[in-house]
């Protein structure tokens, strides 16, 4: 996942506060604060009560997020990266059109620093084919610094950065002649749950040609253990990001959580194939949100859910393609059959 949103910034109390507005006109005037209240409100007041992961991703979450990606317990992105490493020119020879001099668009979508895909576009470059570089973020401040890393390390590679959601960058390059091919990496399809996952595959899918191809990463089923630690690593980063979020809140929404009653919790549930990760409150507390005029009671040991990380099969992935009209030309897995790369293309 990229570095944080644009629009999540915006909804930041730094922001918030050197805005000359009355707080009624601020209320009204604030879409990205609005949505955040409401999905506060709604998961809270739920039995199970419930925060979204997408909102781990504040500046300090972005920070927390790129030491998860390099801990040693933290498996993914180092796995990926060998496997793109090691798979670049059958990868390539997969995505690229068969005709070589055919030129063609590769997007990416939440491009983060590009790291794993900076091997792909090396590649590409060496081996003479004619395409494009699109990566699409909602912040602008990601694309920035992306786009500058590449002009540096990669300087004759065209880069057409997409400040933009995903849907809306999809159908804006559907009108662009030539082949599509959509990058979706990081096993970020795993913290989709399930009924959403299918829609995203499935709009994904909606502006795309028999001709483009999507490459997707997915988090493959292994060791429990070895999964359980990733979300619970030794150092407590993993602990520290999802507090984070509580943090935000009080900063965001004036709440008074107080983070030396609360712990991170998580589990990997085999037979579900998910991490499911929670925070927990140590003791019986309320907490005051003053943006929300409420506040929520905590019985001891109650537990907020924070996020869903879901793990895959082989046939699971396949299953998923062809329910989203999708067929599986190619799948790429490491040595270990830890992380699959799968390239896919529309049925129709
Ligand atoms: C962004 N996403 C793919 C990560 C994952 O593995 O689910 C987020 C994460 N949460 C805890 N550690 C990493």
């Amino acid at each position: 996942m990229s570095s944080s949103s644009a629009s999540e910034r915006s909804a930041s109390a730094l922001d918030v506060a050197a805005l000359p507005w009355s707080s009624e006109q601020l209320e009204t005037s604030n879409p990205e604060l609005e949505t955040l209240k409401r999905h506060v409100a709604e998961g809270l007041r739920r039995p199970q009560k419930t925060l979204s992961s997408m909102y781990f991703y504040d500046d300090e979450g972005s920070r927390l997020f790129q030491l998860i990606m390099a801990l040693p317990e933290y498996y993914p992105t180092r796995t990926e990266f060998k496997l793109f490493t090691q798979h670049q020119s059958a990868l390539a020879t997969a995505l690229r059109p068969a005709v070589a001099q055919e030129p063609f668009f590769l997007l990416e979508l939440g491009a983060g620093d590009g790291l794993k895909t900076k091997i792909l576009l090396r590649h590409l470059l060496d081996t003479e084919a004619d395409f494009t570089y699109v990566p699409v973020d909602i912040s602008g401040a990601a694309l920035d610094g992306l786009a500058a890393s590449l002009r540096d390390e990669l300087p004759a590679l065209r880069v057409e950065p997409i400040v933009a959601d995903y849907s809306e960058a999809l159908r804006l390059m559907a009108a662009r002649p030539g082949r599509k091919v959509v990058l979706f990496l990081g096993s970020n399809i795993g913290n989709f749950l399930p009924a959403d996952r299918l829609t995203f595959l499935r709009n994904l899918a909606a502006p795309l040609s028999l001709n483009d191809r999507l490459l997707i990463g997915f988090d493959l089923q292994k060791d429990p253990r070895i999964i359980r630690a990733a979300y619970d690593d030794a150092q407590g980063v993993t602990a520290a990001f999802n507090l984070n979020l509580l943090k935000r809140l009080n900063r965001d929404l004036g709440a008074d959580f107080d983070l030396a009653h609360w712990q991170h919790y998580t589990d990997y549930d085999p037979l579900a194939g998910t991490v499911r990760s929670f925070l927990v409150s140590s003791r019986a507390q309320a907490v005051h949100v003053t943006a929300l005029n409420q506040t929520f009671p905590f019985a001891a040991w109650e537990t907020i859910h924070t996020e869903n990380s879901y793990k895959f099969t082989g046939p699971q992935i396949k299953a998923l393609a062809a329910e989203a009209e999708l067929s599986v030309t190619e799948f790429f897995t490491d040595e270990q059959d830890y992380f699959a790369d799968v390239v896919l293309r529309p049925l129709q």
